[in-house]
C-alpha cells in the first residue's frame, strides 16, 4: 500500500517525500502530522545531518487539501496538525533542503521560505491563491516573503496570487537553482550530502547566525493562524472551496 508521506534515510540525509500523486500532493492533516514527526525525529537523531523535502514528478504540492478546508468551513474542527508542522519546520535545528517540480501551490510554495537550499525545475510555478480563496498568507510568509523576495513581489505572490516561475523565483532569492527535471533529485541530494559532510557544529552555528532567532517567525505563524482559522469559516472561503469541489464534478 502506498504511503502519502515516505520518510527514508539516505545515510546522513533524511528524505521526506510527499507522495500523493493522484491529488497532486495536496496535503492532508495526517500528512502534516507525519512530516512534523519526521522533522522532530530527524532533529533528535545525531545520525541525521539534514532534511530534504521532495515531491513527485510534476507536483511538489497543490497545498492544503481543500476538502479538509471545506470540512472546517462547514463546522468541523481545524486541528493542530498544520500549525504543528509549520512550527516544526520553522524551528528545525538542522538544514532543510527541497526540490520542486511542477505544481508548488499554497504551503507547497511558502514552505520553501523556510528552506536553506531549494532547487526547482523550469516547469515549476510557485503560486499562493490565498486571497482568492478568502484566506490570508500562512507559514510565516507574511513576514518572510517581503524580506526574502521584496515587498512588491510578495504582494504579487501572496495577495494577487500571481505565479512565480522558477527563473523568477531564483532571481529574487526564493530558490537557489533551476535544474532540468531529470537532474532535480540528484542535484538536491548532492547538495544535501555536501552539507552533511561539513563539520556539524560549525555548520549549526553558521545557520543559526544566518537565520537569527526563531521567536519572531514563530509568533507570526501563530498570528497568521488565528486569522486563517477565522477566515476558514468565512462566507468568502466557503464559496471558494465549494466552487473548487463543484469544478471537479462539472469536469
Ligand atoms: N485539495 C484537494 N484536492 C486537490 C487539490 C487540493 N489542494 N489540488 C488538486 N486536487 C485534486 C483534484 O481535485 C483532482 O482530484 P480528482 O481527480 O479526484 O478530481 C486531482 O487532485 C488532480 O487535480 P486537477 O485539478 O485535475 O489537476 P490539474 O493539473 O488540472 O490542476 C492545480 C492542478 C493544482 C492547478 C489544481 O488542482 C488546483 O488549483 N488545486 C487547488 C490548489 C489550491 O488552491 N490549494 C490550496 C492553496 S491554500
Amino acid at each position: 500500500m502506498s504511503e502519502d508521506i515516505i520518510v527514508e534515510r539516505r545515510e546522513a540525509v533524511q528524505v521526506i517525500r510527499l507522495n500523493r500523486p493522484e491529488k497532486k500532493n495536496a496535503i492532508t492533516r495526517a500528512m502534516y502530522a507525519r512530516m512534523a514527526a519526521a522533522l522532530q525525529e530527524g532533529d533528535a537523531d545525531a545520525a541525521v545531518r539534514c532534511h530534504v523535502f521532495l515531491g513527485v514528478p510534476g507536483a511538489f504540492s497543490a497545498g492544503n487539501d481543500l476538502s479538509d478546508f471545506l470540512a472546517v468551513a462547514t463546522g468541523g474542527e481545524a486541528g493542530t496538525e498544520v500549525f504543528d508542522f509549520l512550527a516544526a519546520l520553522a524551528a528545525a535545528r538542522k538544514p532543510v533542503l527541497s526540490g520542486a517540480d511542477g505544481i508548488a501551490v499554497g504551503v507547497g510554495a511558502t514552505m520553501h521560505l523556510h528552506c536553506d537550499l531549494t532547487f526547482a525545475t523550469p516547469e515549476t510555478v510557485f503560486r499562493t491563491p490565498f486571497v482568492d480563496l478568502g484566506l490570508v498568507p500562512e507559514a510565516g510568509s507574511s513576514l518572510l516573503a517581503p524580506r526574502i523576495i521584496g515587498h512588491q513581489r510578495a504582494i504579487a505572490l501572496l495577495a494577487l496570487g500571481e505565479g512565480l516561475s522558477a527563473a523568477e523565483a531564483r532571481d529574487c532569492g526564493l530558490i537557489h537553482r533551476v535544474v532540468p527535471a531529470a537532474e532535480l533529485e540528484e542535484a538536491v541530494l548532492a547538495a544535501a550530502r555536501a552539507i552533511a559532510a561539513k563539520p556539524a557544529e560549525a555548520l549549526r552555528i553558521t545557520r543559526d547566525l544566518l537565520r537569527g532567532p526563531r521567536t519572531e517567525v514563530l509568533a507570526r505563524i501563530k498570528e497568521e493562524a488565528e486569522h486563517f482559522r477565522a477566515r476558514l469559516k468565512s462566507e468568502e472561503a466557503r464559496a471558494a472551496f465549494t466552487a473548487f469541489m463543484n469544478r471537479r464534478k462539472g469536469g
